[in-house]
């Protein structure tokens, strides 16, 4: 553990900040973040009713001549990762400065004028689940790499599930307890309801001009969504796909799709059988018991992709957070691979954006059919079907 205990030391001592490189794609990104209120809906774990309320990062691709580094998450929220993380994973170290500090290259909006103009790829969205008490603000370098290559990107904190919330207009936080979290209910229905909200609400003109002041008072097209996450989001974009039509493909980032533990309700089998795409991505040498379970229910074209020297966490900006900030030592490989973090954000954003295009144009292709295999030995495509 010395290497980590080395690394507080270096980060606390650059108080400027650290810039995340520039996303990769070919458009430039803005950057969004605010909530959306589901007044029919009350949340199923509050303690007295109150409605669902979600926080969101909208990441449009679009194109500008100079950026501006902001912040990746709240100072609040940033504060609360140290600790958490300490006791998820038993480290010594206080990861709180890697979060604080870092900067996304974003272009400027102006908030109440339609500065910015889209291109039509930004109406191809793709809603982001995140991994099981982790914040969405884990995510948003690929969010932003992803974005970068033509689609509209949405990350969605599910209240009771990401560890803190903070909703800036109130300055009201949820902060989701150790005994809640140490018990999950492993329900993937109700981030499958916050989709389902958030894709009424992309219709709707007069929530899209509160949430996207500099996009104009005008609805998204619902024609072209799709949804993928991380480990419980990555399940829960199967699951979302599976019940809402809307929803045409997922990509699921090494997430097991677990039942609901609830008998009775009628959901035990929480994928209904559909035909849409579905792509699955693993950490290194391992199959998901779940997975087979479910791909039976999947009538659609289908592929189970395993990465080479990758772990469950190499799936977030964490490895990449750390290459930018200098501090990737070699005490990390354990808990995050050996993977490096550029091509992590290369690799995921390769496989997840081909699958989306395939799943709206209605061909999978490229990289699916084993054309170019050159270009990422990393990936080994384990098994696929109906393509
Ligand atoms: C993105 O922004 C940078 C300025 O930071 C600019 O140099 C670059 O050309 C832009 N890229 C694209 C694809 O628009
Ligand atoms: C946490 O780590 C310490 C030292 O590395 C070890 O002694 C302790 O048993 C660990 N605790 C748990 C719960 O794994
Ligand atoms: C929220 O809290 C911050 C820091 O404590 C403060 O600067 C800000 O003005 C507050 N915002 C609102 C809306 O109360
Ligand atoms: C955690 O939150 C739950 C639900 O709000 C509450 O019942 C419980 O008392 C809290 N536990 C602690 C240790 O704060
Ligand atoms: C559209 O959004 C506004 C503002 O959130 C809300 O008041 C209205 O009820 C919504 N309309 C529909 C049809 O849901
Ligand atoms: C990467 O994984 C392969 C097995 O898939 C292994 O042979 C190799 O040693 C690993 N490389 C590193 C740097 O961990």
């Amino acid at each position: 553990m010395q290497s980590l205990s080395l690394l507080l030391f270096l980060l606390v001592s650059t108080t400027a900040g650290y810039l995340l490189p520039n996303p990769p794609g070919k458009y430039n990104v803005t950057l969004t973040t605010g909530s959306l209120i589901d007044y029919s809906r009350d949340d199923p774990y509050a303690a007295s009713p109150t409605p669902r309320a979600l926080m969101l990062s909208v990441f449009q691709p679009t194109t500008c001549d100079s950026t501006v580094p902001v912040p990746i998450m709240p100072d609040e929220v940033a504060k609360y990762q140290g600790p958490f993380l300490q006791q998820t994973f038993n480290i010594s170290l206080d990861l709180s400065p890697l979060f604080l500090e870092a900067r996304l290259p974003v272009c400027p909006t102006r908030p109440n004028k339609p500065t910015c103009s889209f291109p039509s790829d930004a109406n191809r969205i793709l809603l982001f689940s995140p991994g099981y008490s982790i914040p969405r603000l884990y995510y948003n370098a690929l969010a932003s790499s992803i974005a970068s290559q033509g689609f509209t990107v949405i990350t969605i904190d599910h209240p009771f599930d990401a560890n803190i919330i903070l909703y800036p207009t109130t300055n009201h936080t949820i902060h989701t307890n150790t005994s809640i979290i140490s018990s999950p209910t492993w329900d993937l229905h109700p981030r499958a309801a916050d989709a389902s909200f958030l894709l009424t609400q992309l219709a709707n003109a007069t929530a899209m001009a509160h949430l996207l002041p500099h996009r104009g008072p005008r609805p998204f097209p619902t024609d072209r969504v799709a949804m993928l996450g991380h480990s419980a989001g990555g399940a829960a974009a199967i699951v979302a796909a599976s019940r809402d039509l809307r929803i045409r493909g997922a990509v699921n980032w090494d997430g097991t799709v677990f039942g609901s533990p609830a008998p009775g309700l009628g959901w035990e089998e929480p994928v209904a059988v559909m035909k849409k795409p579905v792509l699955f991505l693993s950490h290194q040498d391992f199959l998901d018991p779940s997975w087979e379970a479910t791909w039976g229910r999947l009538r659609g074209p289908k592929a189970v992709v395993w990465v080479r020297n990758t772990t469950h966490y190499t799936f977030s900006d964490v490895p990449v957070l750390l290459e930018a900030a200098g501090q990737l030592g070699e005490g990390f490989g354990e808990l995050l691979g050996t993977l490096e973090p550029a091509r992590v954000v290369a690799l995921l954003t390769a496989y997840t954006t081909e699958w989306m295009d395939g799943v709206f144009r209605g061909v999978v292709g490229g990289l699916f059919k084993g054309e170019e295999p050159e270009r990422f030995p990393e990936a080994v495509t384990l098994v696929k079907g109906n393509f």
